[in-house]
């Protein structure tokens, strides 16, 4: 361990360890650009500059290693110079375009001009004009102009995704960054450079100019493509006289599950969140009265008991399957969670999982049965099947059910007609719940938006039947959940600010 001195306060810092590291964990405000704590350090961009007493010239802090008694400054006029120098060169050619630039309001480079450099430009020499709107492929658009040459997209290509699609050309001030002639960028992770991106020079082709990014709200969830549930921020936001709206993912930081990035497929799947919604409740293929489907739904539960099936998703939160197993103890209901939903192609050696649902883990642990055997066996002598969460109708199709069929989902499809009865429900975003990962992650998904369209929380239905008042997550543990030995004494506070593994035979 090693006693540092920045700006005149100590700190405990690992000798050894990289200076710019340390600062950052301290919430120091250190400018930097190439340096990003997945990529390490580049060295390019001369932005991280420190004094340290005893060297002769500001030194870069990604790339000087922490020893007992180091004395630094990061502030003052003198390291102030410096940086507003170094700024004043990043900016030389760069447009001053803020205005229309999607990066603004999240941009380093602006912030840091606002911080140290707020001078009056010298430059009376036309700017150096590079390419603007180039399409890298991957919904990923290049503005070469804005670029800082920090390499961070090209090292995410070499680095981490090992695709070598990103290079830079050229020399000196022509250089920029290109795809390699006659390629695009094209990996299932290539999205993750516009996060990269400290300026506005990659964006998004599916976000850019849709909404500016301090009117968005962000929300913290687990992204529910496939098992390995990354962690994610919901960006939403509600203009006037409109419903609240989805408009983009973005990684959530999360050490032990995915690190700093996400795929791809998972950052757009927030578009099943606005498009394509089920708006309105269904009988018999006929519009209905959303509270009068519910109250009907209520009955036919009532009404079969246990003649019913329920066949759940797992791509519920654990504390909706935990309650829909209670309603099939209290009615003396089968209850399933059979699903079909895996993909050999999609999973890879990184974060994507071939299982394409969230909360598999859930469904074995709190011992309900789930293959197409059990479902074979417990739809014999069934009246009534009641798909829940469920995105898929051809499990039922298949199975040569010729009863009463209920759905309860949140995604519109065809053939409304062929069930008795349609329920739309809250979305994953709607919902706040637990999941387990693939590797025995508990997570907790806090992100409840709330939308004009008629849909019931699935929490909110069980509690009509279940009448025990239980509506919250909250509720939900303290009801019994809490005691399910697969816990292990884990608390829904616990999960609320990390992941925590279990053990999973
Ligand atoms: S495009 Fe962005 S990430 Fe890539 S080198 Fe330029 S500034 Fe850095
Ligand atoms: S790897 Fe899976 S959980 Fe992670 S972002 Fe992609 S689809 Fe979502
Ligand atoms: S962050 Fe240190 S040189 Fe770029």
């Amino acid at each position: 361990m090693a006693t540092i001195t920045v700006d005149g306060k100590e700190i405990y810092a690992k000798d050894g360890s990289v200076l710019i590291e340390e600062l950052l964990a301290n919430d120091i405000n250190i400018p930097h650009f190439c340096y990003h704590p997945a990529l390490g350090k580049d060295g390019n961009c001369r932005m991280c500059m420190v004094e340290i007493e005893g060297k002769k010239r500001p030194q870069i802090a990604c790339d000087t290693p922490v020893s007992d008694g180091m004395i630094i400054r990061t502030k003052g006029e003198n390291i102030n110079r410096v940086k507003r120098q170094i700024l004043e060169l990043e900016l030389i050619n760069h447009p001053i375009d803020c205005p229309i630039c999607d990066q603004a309001g999240e941009c380093s480079l602006q912030n840091y001009y606002m911080d140290v450099g707020l001078y009056d430009s010298r430059l009376d020499t036309p700017k150096n004009k590079k390419r603007k709107h180039t399409d890298l492929g991957a919904n990923v658009m290049l503005d070469q102009d804005r670029c800082v040459l920090c390499t961070r997209c090209v090292r995410f290509t070499k680095n981490i995704t090992k695709t070598h699609e990103l290079g830079v050309v050229v020399r000196n001030d022509h250089s920029y960054i290109s795809t390699f002639p006659g390629t695009k960028l094209s990996n299932p992770y290539a999205m993750n450079v516009i996060d990269l991106c400290p300026v506005g020079a990659l964006t998004s082709k599916d976000f850019r100019f849709k909404q500016r990014v301090w009117f968005l709200k962000p929300e913290v969830a687990i992204c529910d493509g496939c098992s390995r549930g990354c962690s994610i921020n919901v960006d939403h936001n509600r203009e006037k006289y409109k419903d609240d709206i989805v408009y983009r993912y973005r990684p959530k930081y999360n050490k032990e599950v995915n690190g700093y990035f996400i795929c791809d497929y998972g950052r757009l799947s927030y578009k099943k969140e606005n498009d394509n919604r089920l708006k309105n409740a269904y009988i018999r293929g006929m519009e209905s009265e959303f509270e009068y489907a519910i109250l009907k739904l209520e009955r036919l539960l009532k009404r079969y008991n246990s003649k019913t099936l329920l066949l759940i998703s797992p791509n519920l939160s654990l504390e909706e399957i935990y309650r829909l197993k209670k309603l099939a103890q209290k009615i003396d209901a089968q209850i399933n969670g059979f699903d079909e939903n895996f993909d050999e192609n999609f999973g890879d050696d990184f974060l994507r999982k071939s299982d394409k649902t969230p909360n598999r883990k859930s469904i074995e642990l709190l011992n309900i049965k789930n293959t197409k055997e059990d479902l074979q066996e417990q739809i014999k002598n069934k009246e009534f099947v009641l798909f829940i969460g469920r995105e898929d109708m051809q499990t039922v199709e298949n199975l040569d059910f010729d009863g009463s069929i209920g759905v309860m989902t949140y995604k519109d499809f065809k053939e409304k007609n062929k069930p008795d009865i349609v329920v739309p429900i809250v979305s994953h975003t709607g919902r706040a719940g637990t999941f387990i990962n693939c590797d025995g992650f508990v997570q907790f998904s806090s992100c409840e938006i709330k939308r004009d369209m008629q849909s019931v929380k699935i929490l909110d239905f069980l509690e009509i039947i279940l009448n025990d008042g239980v509506t919250e997550c909250e509720k939900v543990w303290s009801s019994g959940l809490n005691k399910e030995e697969f816990l292990n004494s884990i608390s829904l506070s616990m999960i609320k600010s990390k992941s925590i593994k279990i053990e999973i035979k």
